[in-house]
């Protein structure tokens, strides 16, 4: 690989391994989902405010997966940087095992109160939204939090590649529970 190459390998390592505790959380609110929403099936202008596919469980259980996975690759973080030859980012502070998890699931809630306003049912798809809204609460939230540990980690090319391969993960994912019958769309 060239030089160029090496760097491009190393701009998606860098991005898909600060991101990975934000992209399960999704996945394990699926899992996990069911029971009370977070909405307590209250309504807004005749509107659910978030609706049934937003519940304390999914969102508990989100969380919880994200961290505890942030918290996995601070503990291997020094085994994968030698295997993949290249400088991961540091480790995730204490407060980013949390707001990256969380951040995820406030956005995905977001893009589920936004659904709810503009009179979308539970799970019609918001092209775009659905699949960015996650990494950028997360990021936003992270940023307020941890200033310094995300601007040394998250530079411009990296927030480019981040912008670029989560639509396409999130589509995947997203396909593959559904083919697996775990979601009801495969959005
Ligand atoms: N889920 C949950 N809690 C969350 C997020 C997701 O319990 N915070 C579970 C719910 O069972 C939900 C499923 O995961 O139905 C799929 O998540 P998602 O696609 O985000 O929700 P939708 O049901 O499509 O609802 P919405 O239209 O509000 O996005
Ligand atoms: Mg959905």
């Amino acid at each position: 690989m060239n030089l160029l190459g090496a760097d491009v390998f190393e701009t998606v390592a860098v991005a898909v391994w600060a991101m990975l505790p934000a992209y399960v959380p999704n996945n394990f609110a699926v899992l996990a989902g069911g029971g009370t929403p977070i909405d307590g099936g209250r309504t807004w202008n005749g509107k659910r405010i978030l609706g049934d596919g937003k519940t304390w469980r999914g969102t508990a259980a989100g969380i919880l997966a994200g961290a505890i996975l942030a918290l996995l690759l601070n503990a291997i973080r020094p085994t994968a940087a030698g295997a993949l030859g290249v400088a991961l980012p540091d480790p995730f502070p204490a407060i980013v095992v949390f707001t990256l998890p969380a951040g995820a699931m406030l956005g995905d809630m977001t893009a589920s109160f936004l659904k709810r306003r503009t009179g979308r049912e539970r799970g019609a798809a918001f092209p775009g939204i659905d699949q960015l809204d996650f990494v950028v609460m997360s990021l936003l939230l992270t940023l307020l939090a941890a200033p310094g540990w995300t601007l040394e980690t998250f530079e411009p090319p990296v927030v480019v590649v981040v912008l670029v391969v989560t639509p396409l993960l999130h589509i995947v994912t997203n396909v593959i529970a559904y083919v697996l019958g775990l979601k009801n769309e495969p959005w």
